[in-house]
């Protein structure tokens, strides 16, 4: 994908920020094994993750937490500060780093945070302060770089919002509880499968642990959805349909201020069809999300296995054998393949995870 002029803008300006730290003559980086400078000595075993820079921006010392955390990432030792982090950090975080080291703005330190990824590891994010190592009556020679792992906590905070939204749309679907959670346990499995197959390169860590929640918000939207025909025995007129399938619309609506547009992408897709014959767009092929494609597999398979006030429960193989036909028209059949390959799995989860 190209970048995006603005992002080229930034892109530029971090290679003038970097370039304009001057490295020194002799890079003589402390090796990880020499001895620990004294002002670190405090932070050796401690949980909190720290690291020493001088002001040539050369990482003197790295304690045990930091490359703990870092792992995956970053290597820290031997590194200078700006060739590890510069990416991370943004073209106004260098130049405000490089103002409080070099001419002490804002007493010598700084505040921010810096966001990273990869594909093994998923995202990492982190509080960063700077501050100065004072000696009396000298500008500092020395920085101290702590970081605050923020990953879990914001995530948290986000899901616990949506799970209340979740909490609220249960309240008027006829869908259990435990359905919601199987379609979050087969998704997930199934994209760990994908994880190593080539061609699903879009599935990294985060893909894994982002749909093993947001697949259980495909029916959010139905919290929109008049309850007579929510709740209506028997089967729906035409207009009722209509109304029906504006619930993937409304779900996509309610999530668009989900950071993740993996959420707004599921409640709108789980619907449509691999051959183009689904709702709300008749999307076809690829065209229809990978995570909507997964969970579609997911939510059919668990649909067939609970009982409805339309159908009866169907056990594992019948439920399996219906699926079948459906390869390649309800079903991405590269997808549905490696369901297949998996299946006896589903029939695990749905054991593990049956309705009271
Ligand atoms: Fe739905
Ligand atoms: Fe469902």
């Amino acid at each position: 994908m190209e970048p995006k002029d603005n992002e080229l803008d930034e892109l530029d300006e971090l290679d003038e920020v970097l370039e304009a730290v001057e490295e020194p003559a002799h890079i003589d980086l402390v090796q990880s094994s020499q001895e620990v400078p004294l002002v670190m000595r405090p932070f050796v075993n401690s949980i909190f993750p720290v690291l020493l820079i001088d002001t040539e921006f050369r990482i003197i010392y790295a304690n045990g937490a930091c490359n703990n955390l870092f792992t995956g990432y970053f290597k820290l030792t031997n590194n200078l500060f700006f060739d590890v982090f510069g990416k991370s950090l943004g073209a106004e975080a260098l130049k405000e780093i490089r103002q409080a080291v070099l001419f002490g703005n804002h007493g010598y330190s700084w505040k921010g945070s810096i966001k990273t990824k990869t594909r093994e590891s998923g995202t990492l994010q982190t509080k960063v302060y700077l501050f100065p190592v004072i000696q009396a009556n000298q500008a500092p020679t020395n920085f101290i770089v702590l970081f605050d792992d923020v990953t879990q906590e914001n995530k948290k905070l986000l899901q616990s919002v949506f799970a209340s939204l979740l909490e609220a749309s249960k309240l008027k679907d006829n869908d259990t509880g435990k359905h919601i959670i199987r379609v979050n346990y087969y998704s997930e499995r199934l994209a760990k499968e994908l994880y190593n197959r080539s061609g699903y390169d879009e599935v990294d860590r985060d893909f894994i642990e982002d749909i093993g929640f947001l697949a259980s918000m495909h029916d959010v939207g139905k919290i929109g959805t008049p309850d007579d025909i929510l709740n209506k025995e028997g089967p729906l007129s035409e207009w009722e349909w209509t109304i029906m399938k504006e619930h993937t619309k409304n779900g996509a609506f309610i999530l668009s201020t989900y950071p993740n547009p993996m959420a707004r992408e599921i409640a709108l897709n789980h619907h449509e069809r691999w051959d183009g014959t689904g709702y709300p767009f008749q999307l076809e092929g690829t065209m229809i999300p990978l995570s909507a494609r997964i969970v579609t597999i997911a939510d059919v398979y668990d649909a067939l296995r609970m009982k409805r006030s339309y159908k009866e429960a169907y056990d594992h193989k019948t439920s399996v054998d219906k699926m079948i036909a459906w390869r390649g028209k309800n079903f991405d059949p590269a997808l549905f393949d490696i369901f297949i390959s998996i299946n006896e799995e589903f029939e695990a989860i749905y054991a593990s995870n049956a309705d009271d």
